[in-house]
């Protein structure tokens, strides 16, 4: 069976990574390193801890990660459009209990790097926030560019406008440098972007299911996902839904054939008028080897069943 370390700015797309995960027969779920983003990463892992003990998986242990992008010195601050689509706490704003566990003593970095040197090619890395930590593992031991199964990336912007401004998207937003230090490493990774993200898209009525089971983590899960879908109707009304972001990430590191993907070597822009940028390296535009692969077209139907059928499994 595969490894999974999630890799999460806990908002409301990355609870619903959690669902996808811990839904997945196929992997084990062996840990949730936290970053920034969405909210502060304290908040993040306490709500990735919360949501744990919601869906009765408190055997998951959760590790934080470094709490603001490797360019700079200056404390994180969120940004009141994430606030705006998350809530203040990140999910939606609904109260849920805190667990009465607490993150991990080992720093997520560290985990990240001991996973790789136990799982090898079994594990696979889902980041669905800036790639901060990943960035410092491989800063750290850069050979687990070669060791490492996969990665398996929410965010970036290949073929659409990005979602913080026309060039960027949010994740890669946070951290363009560790982002690209991370693209031009060499490790194997897909990336999951907007491109085919804002293809999935769920609506009141897919909440509504689960508000039919009838039971107080369903009711929970869809309390916390309806504040992200009345979000978008306001920031995105053309889109009549919410973005499944971060569980496309999960779904598509479980199963690769959901999408159809570009080989291509990638580089994030770090300088300039569109710091933030993901588009393909000029530098290594002629190397036959093509380390990283871009989601370019989804299996939206089949992705949605999926989805809806993994939460039901919960
Ligand atoms: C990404 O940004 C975050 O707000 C979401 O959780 C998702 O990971 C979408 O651009
Ligand atoms: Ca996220």
């Amino acid at each position: 069976k595969k490894k999974m370390i999630l890799d999460l700015d806990t908002g409301v797309d990355d609870t619903l990574a959690i669902c996808y995960a811990l839904g997945s027969p196929e992997v084990d779920l062996i840990g949730i390193t936290g970053t920034y983003g969405n909210v502060l990463v304290q908040q993040g892992v306490r709500n990735a801890l919360a949501i744990l003990d919601l869906l009765g998986h408190p055997e998951v242990p959760v590790f934080a990660g470094l709490s603001h992008a490797s360019f700079t010195e200056e404390e994180f601050e969120v940004l009141p459009v994430s606030a705006f689509i998350h809530g203040d706490n990140g999910i939606g704003d609904v109260e849920i209990e805190d667990s009465e566990r607490s993150v991990e003593e080992t720093p997520a970095v560290d985990f990240i790097i001991e996973s790789v040197k136990k799982y090898g090619k079994d594990l696979i890395y889902v980041p669905t926030g800036p790639q901060t930590n990943l960035a410092a593992a491989i800063k750290k031991a850069p050979e687990i560019v070669d060791e490492i199964g996969a990665v398996v990336l929410m965010g970036g912007a290949l073929t659409v406008p990005g979602n913080v401004n026309a060039w960027t998207e949010a994740n890669i937003s946070q951290d363009p440098d560790a982002a690209n230090f991370v693209f031009r490493s060499g490790i194997p990774a897909t990336m999951v972007g907007l491109d085919v993200t804002l293809q999935t898209l769920l609506t009141y009525k897919d909440t509504a299911v689960w508000r039919e089971k009838d039971t107080y983590a369903a009711g929970k899960i869809a309390d916390i996902t309806d504040y992200y879908i009345k979000a978008y109707e306001t920031t995105a009304p053309t889109l009549h839904g919410c973005g499944l972001h971060d569980p496309l990430a999960v779904a598509v590191a479980i199963d690769p054939t959901l999408v159809e993907c570009l080989d291509i070597n990638m580089k994030v822009d770090v300088d300039g008028p569109t710091r933030g940028r993901t588009i393909g390296d000029t530098d290594r535009l002629n190397d036959p080897v093509k380390t990283m692969k871009v989601a370019v077209k989804v299996d939206v139907p089949r992705f949605l069943d999926e989805f809806m059928t993994r939460i039901g499994n919960l």
